[in-house]
This record gives structure tokens, sequence and C-alpha cells, in this order.
């Protein structure tokens, strides 16, 4: 079982010792400049795989951790209608999880295992989702922004070199572009809405879009992973160009909803191409992944009571199927 590694503290991936090993690692190398799918049973350094368990649980935590502050607002929907499409959304999101975590489980790791880890609070997920939403602009604004982020970020995991988890990502990518526009139209209705609604939608964008921005990760220059990520095509684009790309995305879009993206230094740049935006508060994004945003303890907490909850369910499942296999057997 490959405990290690989901903390995030890897280590450096161990050299290569004897010739018979470079020769392999380097025709895994070959394999992957020239384009070709690794499946499960294809021999990977130990290295790729631990980036992969450590990449895929990571991101299968976040679609599930990603249900609870959306979950808040189920009872709260402003709609029959609008209740209803935040149920389906969060039931993606729970499907999202289950796709993840069954690819990770191709690279000879366990779930059981997995979602220990991240009840114990060893496992790290998106620092976004220790956010509250405190208003029901939060929910559309985490539909427009967060999903709009996770989907930047994952178009381009659906080229990843290691095939379970691209394939996962195709699917995932449709349902993430319907959750992008349901949050849009949510903060559409609101911008155009009454001068109270408006100021909802503003004040929940001044709350959101630094966090969102932090979804892409750490700057390049302080990011441990990317340089090998990139080499083994996990990773096809960085953390800097995936937010810069975000930042142009979405400044139209939001200037079309009459919105203040809360940062003074935002500005085009026609020399580059790009939007010039103020520095990202990184401090805050430290504090968070170390467990002291606004919202980590209840996060957890949450989890570990729907993980007690779900006991029942679990063992009944087993004992079904241990029934059922006892049934064929003596068939
Ligand atoms: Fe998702
Ligand atoms: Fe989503």
């Amino acid at each position: 079982m490959y405990t290690q590694g989901l903390d995030g503290k890897i280590g450096p991936v161990r050299e290569a010792e004897t010739a018979e090993e470079k020769e392999r690692e380097a025709r895994f190398q070959a394999r992957i400049d020239a384009e070709e799918r690794i499946e499960p049973n294809d021999w990977m350094p130990e290295g790729y795989r631990r980036t992969l368990i450590r990449q895929i649980s990571q991101h299968a935590h976040s679609e599930i951790v990603g249900m609870l502050p959306e979950g808040n607002w189920v009872t709260r929907a402003p709609t029959l209608r609008r209740k209803a499409i935040l149920l389906a959304k969060i039931q993606d999101e729970a499907g999202h999880g289950l796709y993840l975590y069954s690819a990770c489980e191709t690279l000879g790791v366990e779930r059981a295992e997995l979602v220990e880890q991240l009840l114990a609070g060893k496992a790290k997920y998106s620092s976004i989702f220790n956010y509250p939403t405190l208003t029901w602009a939060d929910v559309g604004m985490i539909g427009w922004l967060v999903d709009g982020a996770a989907i930047m970020n994952q178009v381009p995991l659906q080229r990843c070199s290691y095939g379970p988890y691209a394939r996962a990502m195709v699917r995932i990518c449709k349902e993430e572009s319907f959750h992008q526009r349901q949050g849009y139209e949510i903060v559409m209705t609101l911008a155009q809405g009454t001068p109270e609604q408006r100021r909802m939608a503003q004040e929940s964008l001044d709350r959101w879009w630094w966090p969102a921005l932090m979804m892409f990760g750490p700057p390049d220059s302080d990011s441990v992973h990317t340089a090998q990520s990139m080499k083994w095509k996990i990773k096809r684009v960085t953390n800097d160009e995936l937010r810069q790309k975000f930042v142009d995305v979405t400044v139209p879009q939001a200037e079309r909803l009459g919105l203040r993206i809360p940062d003074p230094q935002l500005r085009w740049n026609p020399e580059r191409g790009h939007y010039d935006f103020g520095p990202v508060p990184w401090d805050e994004f430290w504090r968070v992944i170390a467990g002291e945003g606004p919202c980590n303890r209840e996060r957890l907490e949450q989890r570990r009571r729907a993980h007690e909850e779900g006991r029942w369910v679990r063992e009944a499942a087993l004992a079904h199927a241990e029934k059922r296999r006892l049934r064929d057997r003596a068939a």
C-alpha cells in the first residue's frame, strides 16, 4: 500500500541505480514523449505512481469535501427549480469523487485507505472548500468561479499520460461546464436584480476572487512538483499559466455582469495580450493549507460524521455481497 506521499511530502524521487533500471526508465520516458498512454498494468517508476496517487486522491477528496459548502444551501435555495439544479450538481460532484477514487485504485491503493487519510486530516484537498458559503450568491460564485477554475485545471488533464485519470476527466469536464453555467446564471440573475441583490453578488465576488485564484496552486517558482509532473506529462500546463488564462477569461465575464473584480492593479496589458493582476495573498493560502482556514475543522468534522452515519450502509453492502458469493458458490 502506498500510504506515503499523500501529505505532499514525498521527498525527492529516488534515482535509478542499476543500468537495467536506467534503461527501463528511459524506455518509460520515451513512451511518454511519444504521447503514449500509460495503463495500470504497465511498468512505471515508483515516483510516477506516487505522484499520481497523491494528485488523484487529492482531487477525489476535493470533489467530496466540495459538496459540503453547497450542501449548506440545499434547504434554503430560493425556488424549487434552484433546489433541484443544486441537488443535481452536488450529486455530480459525488460521482466525480467516485470516478477518481476508482482511477486511484488502479495504482494499487485502496479507497478505504485514502478515505482514512482524509478523515485523519493527513490528506489535502482544495483550499477553496475551507471558505464558508454565507449567502445564496456564494452558490452562484462557486459555480462561476470555482467550477470555472476547475475546468481550466481539468481540461488539460484529459491529455494526462495516465490513461484512467485522463479518461475520468472527459466526463467530469462535461459536467463541470454545466456547473459553471448554472453558477454564472445565478450570478447574472442577481446582477440584474434589485440593488440589494447586486450588492449581494458584489460582496460575494469580493470574498471569492482571491481564493479562486489560489486554486491553481502556488506560483511556479514555489511549486515543488511542477517540473517533474510536466516531464511525465501528468501536468500539461503550469499553475501560473492556468491562473493567467482564468483571469483573462473571467474579467470580461465580470464586466458583462457589471461586477467589479476586487483588484485595483487589474488592467489589460496590450503588450502581453493578457490582464496584469495584483499579488495573490499567498500567506492566506499557506494558512488555509496548514489547516487554519475559516472552515477546515468544520469540514473534516462533517465528513467524519457522514462517514460514521454511512457505516451501516457499507456493512450491509458487504454482508450482501458475501451472502451472494456464498450462494453462488453453493449453486
Ligand atoms: Fe467536480
Ligand atoms: Fe463541479
